[in-house]
């Protein structure tokens, strides 16, 4: 069984409606900001909504450059950002491949090396490093993938070891894919590295997972690629959706602020149940999850699927990359839901 199996089973049980607390997905349970509701409504009754340019439309792109602070030739907008990796990973990667990625990781990040016929050279890090990984094998790699803030553990890297990274692979000229989809999630700041290929999302930020919206910044040189791969694939992301992206950036800092407020509270009363229960995890920089180890927990796929039938979904470390001692666990529910969910968890300890 993979995550995304796991994902589809529990998901399952919710609809037949069972007595569970989904915490296995990274689902914001937020509301979307009104503004983009407001004006994807507004817009489809002014019956626009037509095809548009494969990488965006201009005024959405102006708005996006304006706030990556880059050119608006830069940005390619993308039906969500696991898309807009695949694609940019597409556009850099031949069969055979090494592409380096930091674990544990995200496992969309090794199926979209499968999907390419690319190699996934996952590296190994330490909760008592706080998940940073020891040194890159930068040797015949095409690709780094990082993810900062870091799903699964929610720890932000040192500003220090990014730009240590961002310096051998240019000077090795390996492109550097900085997945920041919980970048205005983090907890404070994170410093901008602008000598990588960026790619943000709209589903964490601002809940809206569903609308499938994302951009990158890209170098110049990488739009006509993807350009031509968006048109083969999706023609272009929906204006209706674009609208209501340009809407939400027009007042993204207030509607961060508030967000953010609330995955700390959530954060401060899992961490606080967690820790109580015997629960071990890294300290999270940012929104939404904890990737939380036990004594109780040797076999973390046993152990989700023992958790799964006392009424809470978490997901096993394993699918992660290997950390079986691990759970990792979406802190998207209000304070007496995640108490719920730890007691149910404990219940269910080796
Ligand atoms: C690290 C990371 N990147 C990207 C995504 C994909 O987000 P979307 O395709 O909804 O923009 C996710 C979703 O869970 C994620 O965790």
């Amino acid at each position: 069984m993979s995550f995304y199996d796991f994902v589809a089973r529990a998901a399952r049980l919710e609809s037949d409606g069972a007595d569970l607390i989904r915490l296995d997905i990274g689902a914001t349970q937020l509301p979307t900001p009104r503004a983009a509701i407001e004006r994807a409504t507004q817009f489809v009754a002014q019956q626009k909504a037509e095809y548009v340019s494969a990488l965006g439309t201009d005024s959405f792109r102006e708005v996006i450059a304006r706030r990556e602070d880059v050119s608006p030739d830069q940005v390619v907008v993308g039906p969500g950002s696991k898309y807009l990796l695949y694609a940019i990973a597409k556009a850099l990667l031949r069969t055979g491949d090494r592409v380096i990625i930091p674990t544990p990781a995200w496992p969309a990040y090794a199926m979209i090396c499968d999907e390419l016929g690319a190699e996934a050279v996952m590296v190994p890090a330490e909760i008592d490093n706080n998940w940073h990984p020891g040194s890159l094998p930068f040797d015949d790699a095409e690709l780094l993938i990082l993810c900062n803030p870091h799903n699964p553990t929610s720890i932000v890297y040192a500003e220090s070891r990014v730009r240590d990274w961002i310096e051998v692979a240019t000077e090795r000229k390996i492109p550097i894919l900085l997945d920041e989809a919980y970048r205005g999630l983090a907890f404070s700041p994170i410093e901008t590295f602008p000598d990588t290929i960026r790619v943000r999302s709209f589903s964490k930020e601002f809940s809206m997972e569903g609308w499938r919206l994302a951009y990158a910044v890209v170098p110049v040189s990488l739009t006509a690629r993807l350009s031509r791969f968006i048109s083969a694939t999706v023609t272009c992301v929906s204006p209706i959706m674009q609208e209501a992206g340009e809407s939400v950036l027009a007042d993204d800092e207030l509607i961060l602020t508030s967000f953010r407020a609330q995955w700390r509270q959530r954060a401060d009363h899992a961490i606080a149940e967690l820790r109580a229960a015997g629960f071990r995890f890294a300290e999270p920089g940012a929104a939404m999850y904890l990737f939380a180890t036990h004594d109780g927990i040797t076999d973390s796929v046993a152990y989700s699927e023992r958790a799964l039938d006392a009424g809470v979904a978490v997901s096993a470390g394993q699918y992660f990359a290997g950390y079986n001692r691990f759970v990792r666990m979406s802190l998207n529910r209000d304070a007496d839901t995640l108490t719920e969910a730890v007691r149910r968890m404990t219940v269910v300890l080796g």
